[in-house]
């Protein structure tokens, strides 16, 4: 079957089977920031944005996503200041997970742009970093939020 949506911003048709999930057919079109780990839906290394929610990419059927707006770390600009904030922080050792965490956290700061400590570990919950990275990762995030509320304040 062809599913038609919208890819990191392109208009696309994406051949996959019924019963497919959409990790696999990511990987395919060669997005390889979407991680095949757990394949259970526990560790969002597979996490993408659908229509700018954070979705597990091994749980949801790729047919789902017809007509849906998805994203992945591949379509995100190059001045966004979240993957920057990540690098800037430090947040990452092996490096695996960050893709999943960046999505969550561009999730939770257009929902919430200033978020406790608290929220932000309540938002990253079904993100795990086998590295345990998790301090630098919520500073990565808090240093977003700042950014975005300075760009915000300067417009
Ligand atoms: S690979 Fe999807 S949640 Fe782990
Ligand atoms: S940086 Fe290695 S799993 Fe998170």
């Amino acid at each position: 079957m062809n599913v038609a949506l919208e890819l990191n911003g392109r208009s696309v048709g994406l051949e996959c089977e019924p019963d497919e999930m959409l990790l696999a057919v990511l990987r395919r079109e060669g997005l390889r920031s979407v991680r095949a780990t757990c394949g259970i839906g526990v560790c969002g290394a597979c996490t993408v944005l659908v229509d700018g929610e954070p979705v597990s990419g091994c749980l949801m059927l790729a047919a789902l996503s017809a007509g849906r707006r998805v994203t992945t770390v591949e379509g995100l600009s190059s001045a966004d200041p979240v993957p920057r904030a990540f690098v800037e922080a430090h947040a990452y050792q092996c490096g695996w997970c960050t893709p999943g965490f960046i999505l969550t956290a561009k999730a939770l700061l257009a929902d919430n742009p200033d978020p406790s400590e608290a929220e932000i570990g309540e938002a990253l919950g079904g993100n795990l970093c086998r590295c345990g990275s998790y301090v630098e990762i919520v500073a990565a995030i808090r240093r977003a939020a700042a950014e975005l509320a300075g760009g915000a304040l300067r417009q």
